[in-house]
C-alpha cells in the first residue's frame, strides 16, 4: 500500500480498493478515482462539483481561504499594480512574462487582427434594436466559425493559435459594436494607432463628426478590470468552454458557449445585477430589510456580489477594485459616490451580521466592479460583456491547455438514476 493514496472501504461488502492521491504544486491535493466505478462499481456525487477536479492547470491558482489569486504565479495584486491586459493575456496562453520583443510582436498580431468579416458586420443590423449586447455576443461570436474556416482544424497547433489570437482581438470590436447598433450609431473600425482597452474605448464612444479624445484615467481603470477579470480557473464559464470543446467543437462555438455561461446573474452577470440592487435600494436606511430579504430562506432574493464558491474569505479582486473607486471617484465626476456609498454601507453591515459571517460571505469582484463601469460611462447592459471580453483571455489558454492536455477525454459526467425501476409498456386502450 503506496503511503501516497487512500483506501475507500464499501461497507456494505467489504470491498475495498486503493487510489492514488494527486499532489499540485500548491493547494488541495486530489484522489485519483477514475478507477473507482470499475474496482468498487460505485460513483462520486458532487453536484456543482465542489469538491470535484475536472482538470489539471498550470494557468491560474486560488486560494480561497487566504484570499490568494496567481496567474502562472504571478500575484494578482502585481499584474494589476505594473501589467497590462495584452502582457497578461501573453502570461496566460504561453505561461511566462513576454520579452521586450515578444511583447512587440504579440501587440502587433493582435492588432492585425481587430476587424471583423464584413459579412460579420451585417449580422449587427438583423438584431432587434433592443437586443441585449450579451445575446448579439453569444450570436456574433458562435457565427466567427461561419467566417474563419482556416484555422478550424483544432488537431493543428498553428490553427488554435490564430484562433485564439481572432479571438482576443476581435471580441473588443465585437462588444462595442453590440452596443453602438442599439444606438443606430455607426460601426467604426479598429484603429491601430491606440492601444488595446483606447481602441475600444474609441470604438464604443467616438463619432465621426469629432475627434475622438482618449481619456487616461478611464483606460487607467478600464486596464485594470480587464487584468482582474482575465482568468479565474474552472468557474461555470470556463468549465462550460472545456466540456463543450471536449467534443471536439471548434474554438468559436466554444467560447459562445462560455459567453453564454457568463450572462447568468449567478456568474458574469452580477456586476449588472448588483448596480440594479443597489438602485433598487436607493436609500441606505433600506439596506436592512435587503438583508433580512437575503437571509430569509422562504425568499430566493440573494445580495448580488457577495458571496463565491471558492473564497471564503475577501476576494482580493474585491479589495483591489474597492480601493481603485476610491480612487476614481475622487477625481472623477461624483454622481455616482452615493451608489458607492450604499455599496459601502451595505458591505458594512452585511459584513456585521452572522448569517453572512457564518457562511463566509464577502463581496466578490463584482460588488464593486460595476461602480467603475458606471462611472466611467459604460452602459449598465454593457457591464457582462466588458466582463466576457476580459475573460476571453482566460478561456482561450484554459481551451489551449487543455487541447495540448493528453488526460483530456470528451466530458461526459454519470448520474445517480432515481426515476421508474423498469416496467411494461401498457397499450392506450388499457390506460
Ligand atoms: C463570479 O467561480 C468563479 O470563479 C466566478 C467568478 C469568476 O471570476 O469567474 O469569480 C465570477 O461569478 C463571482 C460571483 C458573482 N455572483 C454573485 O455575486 C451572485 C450572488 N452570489 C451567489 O449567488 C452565490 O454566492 C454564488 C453563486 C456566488 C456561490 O454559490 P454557492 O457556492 O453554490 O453557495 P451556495 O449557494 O451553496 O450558498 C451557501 C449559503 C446558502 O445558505 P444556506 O443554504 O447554507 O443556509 O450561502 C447563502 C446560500 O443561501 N448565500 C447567500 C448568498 N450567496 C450564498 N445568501 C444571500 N446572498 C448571497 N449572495
Amino acid at each position: 500500500m503506496s503511503k501516497n493514496s487512500v483506501t475507500i472501504v464499501d461497507n456494505r461488502n467489504g470491498n475495498q480498493a486503493e487510489f492514488d492521491i494527486l499532489d499540485p504544486t500548491i493547494g488541495s491535493p486530489a484522489i485519483d478515482i477514475r478507477k473507482l466505478h470499475g474496482e468498487l462499481g460505485l460513483f462520486t456525487y458532487d453536484p456543482g462539483f465542489q469538491a470535484t477536479a475536472s482538470c489539471k492547470s498550470d494557468i491560474t491558482y486560488i486560494d480561497g481561504d487566504k484570499g490568494i489569486l496567481l496567474y502562472r504565479g504571478y500575484p494578482i495584486e502585481q499584474l494589476a499594480a505594473h501589467s497590462n491586459y495584452l502582457e497578461t493575456s501573453f502570461l496566460l496562453m504561453y505561461g511566462h512574462l513576454p520579452s521586450n520583443v515578444e511583447y512587440h510582436e504579440f501587440v502587433g498580431i493582435i492588432k492585425r487582427h481587430t476587424m471583423v468579416h464584413e459579412g460579420l458586420k451585417q449580422f449587427f443590423n438583423g438584431f432587434h434594436h433592443d437586443a441585449h449586447p450579451m445575446a448579439i455576443m453569444v450570436g456574433v461570436v458562435g457565427a466567427m466559425s461561419a467566417f474563419y474556416h482556416d484555422s478550424l482544424d483544432i488537431n493543428n497547433p498553428r490553427h488554435r493559435e490564430i484562433s485564439a489570437h481572432r479571438l482576443l482581438a476581435k471580441m473588443p470590436t465585437i462588444a462595442a459594436y453590440s452596443h453602438r447598433r442599439a444606438y443606430g450609431l455607426p460601426l467604426l473600425y479598429p484603429r491601430n494607432d491606440l492601444d488595446f482597452i483606447e481602441n475600444f474605448m474609441y470604438m464604443m464612444f467616438a463619432v465621426p463628426s469629432e475627434e475622438y479624445k482618449v481619456d487616461p484615467i478611464a483606460v487607467q481603470a478600464m486596464r485594470l478590470i480587464f487584468i482582474l477579470h482575465a482568468d479565474h480557473e474552472q468557474n461555470a464559464s470556463t468549465s462550460t468552454v472545456r466540456l463543450a470543446s471536449s467534443s471536439g467543437a471548434n474554438p468559436f462555438a466554444c467560447i459562445s458557449a462560455g459567453i453564454a455561461s457568463l450572462w447568468g446573474p449567478a456568474h458574469g452577470g452580477a456586476n449588472e445585477a448588483v448596480i440594479r440592487m443597489l438602485e433598487e435600494i436607493k436609500d441606505p436606511d433600506e439596506i436592512p430589510k435587503y438583508i433580512e430579504r437575503a437571509k430569509d430562506k422562504n425568499d430566493d432574493y440573494r445580495l448580488m456580489g457577495f458571496g463565491h464558491r471558492i473564497y471564503k474569505n475577501y476576494d482580493p479582486r474585491a479589495k483591489i477594485i474597492r480601493q481603485a473607486c476610491y480612487d476614481l471617484l475622487e477625481i472623477m465626476d461624483n454622481s455616482n459616490q452615493p451608489l458607492f456609498n450604499t455599496a459601502k454601507q451595505l458591505e458594512k453591515i452585511a459584513l456585521e451580521d452572522d448569517y453572512f459571517l457564518e457562511r463566509n460571505l464577502y463581496p466578490n469582484v463584482d460588488f464593486y466592479s460595476g461602480i467603475i463601469l458606471r462611472a466611467l460611462g459604460i452602459p449598465l447592459n454593457m457591464f457582462t460583456v466588458i466582463f466576457a471580453m476580459a475573460r476571453t483571455a482566460g478561456w482561450i489558454s484554459q481551451w489551449l491547455e487543455m487541447m495540448e492536455d493528453k488526460e483530456q477525454r470528451i466530458g461526459r459526467p454519470r448520474q445517480i438514476y432515481t426515476g421508474a425501476a423498469p416496467r411494461d409498456f401498457v397499450d392506450l386502450s388499457k390506460r
